[in-house]
């Protein structure tokens, strides 16, 4: 396992699938209450860390939108983003395609631009800093309606040449994918990627819908596809990337012990999963972790390790030719690993 990890720590990797949001520390959430003077139902981090412990996505959901209404202004957004991609230096994380949920803070009074433009600065930054590039995912909440969607986009009409796509996030049961068909066909003529969560707590159903009526570029978890064979075909040969998030599904109860996580079983059938730590500061470990902790439980190979990073840049959406840039290195990185 040493030698695993010190593989792990090595590869050079890219996250498909973080929410900013959910990279807010429980030291972060109580000095950004601070700074702002944010009334929170927290007395101390143990009180914090206490309440990081969910029996479903809804029960997280719950505490997370609480947690980021201490982020105000854009230096929080900006300091949040900077600690997240220092991790992500500190595991070797090349390329980011993060997530944002706009309408967390802009429900709440912020304006659309005091969220997009404290995330820009840091990935910016951090393109000079760090040389990690990334990709901006804007996610609708698929608890809210449509309509508020609409209102939504065209907030973020002025940052367009800035986001790279949209995702969809949130409740999943009740909320299936077809209830945002004509915002992502809106988006999708505007030249967005569409990426959506399905099958974390929805049935294969939902997968469907979302491949069928919005037509997404990549599935954002989808550990229940495995339940219908014929979906699993059509996602293989589709070459679809999963963006999976092992640590998330068992801090979520989607498993109920990381030895029964679907992540073996997903490349065995030559799925194109990828590693990924959804939300880090509330499900106990950043990439690396997830690496460390899912090869352990479900004893991935060497080679699966290097597929889980190599499809973590194929699976992203960077161009082929920088891709191809990153490939080289895991295949030079891995020759060392012998
Ligand atoms: N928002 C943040 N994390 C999420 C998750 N795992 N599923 C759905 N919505 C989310
Ligand atoms: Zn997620």
């Amino acid at each position: 396992m040493t030698d695993l990890n010190a593989l792990i720590a090595a590869l050079p990797k890219a996250e498909l699938h973080l929410h900013l949001e959910g990279s807010l520390e429980p030291e972060q959430l109580m000095h950004f209450a601070e700074r702002n003077q944010v009334d929170i139902p927290f007395e101390t981090l143990e009180d914090v860390k206490a309440a990081y412990n969910f029996s479903n996505l809804q029960d997280f959901l719950d505490i997370y939108y609480q947690g980021m209404s201490v982020l105000l202004t854009e230096a929080d957004f900006h300091d949040l983003t900077d600690a997240y991609l220092q991790r992500c230096q500190a595991d070797n994380v090349r390329h980011v395609e993060v997530f944002f949920d706009p309408q967390g803070h802009t429900e709440r009074g912020l304006p659309f631009s005091t969220p997009i433009n404290g995330i820009l600065s840091a990935l910016d930054a951090a393109e000079r800093k760090y040389g990690i590039t990334y990709k901006l995912i804007m996610c609708f909440l698929r608890h809210l309606s449509e309509a508020d969607a609409f209102e939504t986009l065209a907030q973020a009409d002025p940052y367009l040449d800035r986001i790279h796509g949209v995702g969809l996030d949130s409740s999943e049961l009740g909320h299936p994918p077809s209830k945002f068909a004509k915002v992502f066909a809106t988006a999708r003529e505007k030249g967005l990627k569409l990426v959506a969560h399905a099958g974390e707590e929805g049935p294969p159903e939902y997968v469907y819908e979302a491949l069928d009526i919005l037509q997404i570029d990549r599935i954002d978890h989808g550990n229940r596809l495995l339940e219908d064979d014929a979906l699993i075909a059509r996602v293989r040969e589709a070459d679809l990337t999963l963006t999976v998030c092992p640590l998330s599904n068992l801090s979520l109860c989607v498993v109920d012990d990381l030895k029964d996580h679907p992540m073996k079983k997903m490349l065995d059938l030559g799925l194109r999963a990828t590693m990924n730590s959804d939300d880090p500061a509330y499900f106990g470990g950043y990439v690396n972790e997830n690496y460390r902790q899912t090869a352990m439980a479900v004893n991935l190979t060497r080679d699966d390790i290097i597929t889980l990073a190599k499809n973590s840049f194929t699976g992203s959406f960077l161009s082929t030719d920088d891709q191809a840039e990153h490939l080289k290195e895991i295949d030079k990185v891995a020759a060392a690993f012998v």
